[in-house]
């Protein structure tokens, strides 16, 4: 990638030796530490293909005493270090740069507790999302989040990177959701920080350093997250519209006509339907064939299957008078919502199947977001397929750049104007995914020099040898 190539390994940090691997293999026992080319060649490389770094050594800790002296151990030998989850992530930040160890989280995947009254969950950090989804499912509730990675990524990664996904709308924020966190710090030390109550105001709280750290502050152990029930009734509406300004308008009224069981307000451009239909098996359009610029995912979520159901058919009715919508059709089970859902959360796999990808995530104000989409292609012509979509309801835009293959005339139309552009607006160049590799020397496009300053203050003093994820969301000047 264009990002790592003007990177310099820092030689502060150790090249590991012979006593290394037999420490470790003393620590773990042989198969948990893995030095299988293949198997590291999988780790080494990201979801997108875009990002490699050339470690020769996987760690697979079982416990959080584990984690502590894998830590404690790179700490007093200056070995770097890269936590990783389902690796997922889609900014550089789970694999490593150059030779740092991987400490893989996946076989510390226990379920703890759960407590049916409160609905609060406690589980190890390696648990898969969609593993999670499945037991609560079966006790009657459902994750606050919900991710297109759900079959792959970890609760712990999801903690990392603060994921936001297609479920914020109405269940709020990891900030928001997430009781208590253990967590070990690059000295080894074991931070007991899991707590199970709503409120607890005894002092800072602590935790929310580690949301959202991507892996820089500690490697999260143990999570204890508050879980909705699972409501009765779910309702999905497919709608198209002709231009950007009735989606707006449409989701002011969504907002207002549909109030408390609005659960997901998802939009995509015809280009990227385009895309989900060339590229995904069994993939169709529900509505029927016409000129369609936008397609807009409206979810609902409640307790009333009459009342949830004529609630939506009228805000459709009255979305038509109005003109906002030019078709739509409302899923009638379970099949047709979540064929809907695939056309929606395919798009990413879909893109990585028509080539190279640039990715962007973006928070703007509604109202301007799609003309960063417009001024893109206008910028590009024929040169590349710009395609958007995201999460309208959260003001979050996912605008990427298609092609055949990377190509840095097209990357130098993209940037840094995209970042410009975001930060004139005053909106942030990192929404959900997190700064990772990718945008670690972009961080003043939205952050203050104040800000990004005590940022690295704290992370010196929680990880004075910087060990944990080197290269990775603070810049390289900090
Ligand atoms: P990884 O990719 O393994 O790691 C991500 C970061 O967290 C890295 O910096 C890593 O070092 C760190 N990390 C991982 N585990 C730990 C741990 N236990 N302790 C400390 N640090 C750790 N993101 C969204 O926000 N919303 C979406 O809707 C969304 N949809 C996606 C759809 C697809 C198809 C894909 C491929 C990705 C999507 N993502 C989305 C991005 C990604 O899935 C999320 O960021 C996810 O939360 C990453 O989890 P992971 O377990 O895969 O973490
Ligand atoms: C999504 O919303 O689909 C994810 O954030 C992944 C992506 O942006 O491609
Ligand atoms: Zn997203």
């Amino acid at each position: 990638g264009t990002e790592s190539t003007m990177l310099k390994r820092n030689p502060k940090f150790s090249t590991l030796n012979d006593d290394d691997i037999r420490y470790f293999k003393e620590l773990l026992g042989e198969k948990n530490v893995v030095q299988d080319e293949d198997a590291l060649a999988a780790v080494n490389t990201d979801w997108m293909h875009k990002y490699r770094g050339s470690s020769k050594l996987m760690l697979q800790p079982r416990n959080a005493n584990e984690v502590s002296l894998i830590l404690k151990y790179c700490n007093s030998r200056c070995l770097a270090v890269v936590p990783q989850g389902g690796n997922t992530g889609l900014v550089g930040g789970s694999v490593p740069v150059f030779d740092e160890v991987i400490v893989s989280l996946g076989a510390m995947n226990n379920i703890i507790s759960f407590d049916k009254v409160s609905g609060i969950l406690v589980c190890e950090a390696g648990c898969i999302l969609e593993s999670l989804v499945n037991f609560l499912d079966q006790q009657g509730f459902i994750m606050p989040l919900d991710l297109g990675a759900k079959g792959s990524c970890q609760i712990g990664g999801n903690v990392s990177t603060n994921a936001g996904g297609l479920r914020l709308l109405l269940y709020g924020s990891l900030h928001g959701n997430v009781l208590g966190l253990e967590t070990v710090l690059a000295t080894g030390d074991v931070l007991d920080m899991l707590g199970t109550l709503r409120k607890d105001n005894t002092g800072y709280d602590l935790k929310h350093l580690f949301i959202g750290s991507e892996g820089s502050l500690g490697i999260v152990t143990k999570v204890s997250i508050l879980t909705p029930p699972k409501l009765p009734s779910v309702n999905v509406a497919f709608l198209a519209c002709h231009d950007y300004s009735s989606c707006q308008k449409l989701l002011f009224e969504a907002k207002l006509k549909l109030g408390e069981i609005l659960s997901a307000f998802e939009f995509l451009d015809e280009q990227a339907m385009d895309l989900a239909l060339n590229h995904l098996e069994g993939v169709r359009n529900p509505l029927p064939p016409s000129l369609h610029n936008f397609y807009v995912l409206i979810e609902t979520t409640g307790s009333h299957e009459t009342y949830d159901k004529e609630k939506l058919e009228a805000f459709l009715v009255y979305s038509m008078e109005l003109g906002l919508i030019s078709d739509g059709v409302v899923a009638q089970d379970l099949q047709q919502a979540s064929s809907v859902w695939r056309i929606r959360e395919g798009i990413p796999e879909a893109l990585m199947k028509a080539g190279a990808v640039y990715k962007y995530d973006l928070s703007i104000p509604v109202e301007k977001m799609y003309d960063l989409v417009d001024e893109m292609r206008n910028r590009l012509g024929s040169s590349a397929r710009v395609v958007g979509y995201g999460h309208l309801g959260d003001g979050n835009l996912h605008l990427n750049i298609s092609c055949p293959q990377y190509d840095d005339k097209v990357f130098t139309q993209i940037e840094p104007f995209v970042y410009e552009w975001t930060s004139k607006n005053r909106g942030s160049i990192s929404a959900e995914h997190g700064v990772g590799l990718m945008k670690a020397e972009k961080i003043f496009y939205s952050k203050s020099p104040g800000a990004v300053q005590l940022m690295a203050s704290i992370k010196n003093l929680l990880d004075p040898n910087g060990i944990l994820n080197p290269y990775k969301v603070l810049p390289r000047s900090s």
